[in-house]
């Protein structure tokens, strides 16, 4: 079986209704990254940031996955797919797709403080303070903040380099180590760009730039890919 590896980001969940970051009207127009998004911030001020979080987490219980995330899935009838997200909401989950690796954590899962390695499902939508680990310390969001280590870009590193195709679906590729993933796919590999907005990619050969949403784009792509 073919290898398809993807590397989605906001965009592919834009038309479900999840405000991207960097559009405009998106996320960062309305909070600064320092206030809401770094460790710095967390220390500051608890109660913004867990908030931030909690209006995030709880406008996932009102959206549904698009055509975009289910086509995704449709694409391991014939291939061997594993997603790369730098979402942080569980949509590829509940699109039915089954390889899933979350780049900058989870909206649905909170962390210890003193031990990183105890990871829990949130229940509900709201992470408060006073919510603790069983080792006693307050809980955080299972997030990965500007400035913090991203443990599971070696995964995906490995990942991209043993892919067959390469889809590259709603991502300003501002954002690093994440939009450093496409130099490690191997360049006689055939690469897709989804994005409204997509502009080249230096240095990257066999590149096919779609500009199209992705509930557009990409179950015209999938369709193709499910003929070859
Ligand atoms: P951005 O907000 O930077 O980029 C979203 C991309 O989606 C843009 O390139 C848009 O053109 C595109 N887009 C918008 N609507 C679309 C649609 N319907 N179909 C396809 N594409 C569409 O979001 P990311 O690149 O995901 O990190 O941002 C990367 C990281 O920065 C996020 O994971 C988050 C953020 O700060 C953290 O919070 C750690």
């Amino acid at each position: 079986m073919k290898k398809i590896v993807v590397l989605t980001g906001a965009g592919i969940s834009a038309e479900s209704g999840v405000k991207t970051f960097r559009d405009s009207g998106g996320l960062w127009e309305e909070h600064r990254v320092e206030d809401v998004a770094t460790y710095n911030a967390w220390l500051n001020n608890q109660d913004l940031v867990l908030e931030f979080y909690n209006q995030r987490r709880k406008q996932l219980y009102d959206v549904k996955p698009n055509v975009a995330h289910f086509a995704l899935a449709e694409l391991e009838k014939k291939y061997d797919v594993q997603i790369i997200t730098q979402n942080v909401d569980d949509l590829h989950e509940r699109g039915g797709s089954t390889k899933i690796l979350h780049l900058h954590g989870e909206l649905k899962k909170s962390r210890s403080t003193i031990d990183e390695n105890l990871i829990y499902e949130i229940e509900g939508w709201e992470l408060k303070k006073g919510d603790t680990c069983e080792k006693g310390s307050q809980l955080r969001p299972h997030i990965v903040w500007f400035g913090e280590a991203v443990p599971n870009i070696v995964p995906a590193a490995r990942m991209s380099e043993n892919a067959d195709i390469y889809l590259v679906i709603g991502t300003s590729l501002n954002v690093y180590p994440a939009a450093g993933l496409l130099n490690y796919v191997p360049g006689n590999v055939p690469k897709y760009l989804i994005d409204p907005n997509a502009s080249t990619v230096a240095g990257i050969r066999n590149l096919t730039i779609i500009k199209e949403k992705a509930g557009i784009g990409l179950p015209k792509l999938v369709k193709e890919l499910m003929k070859e």
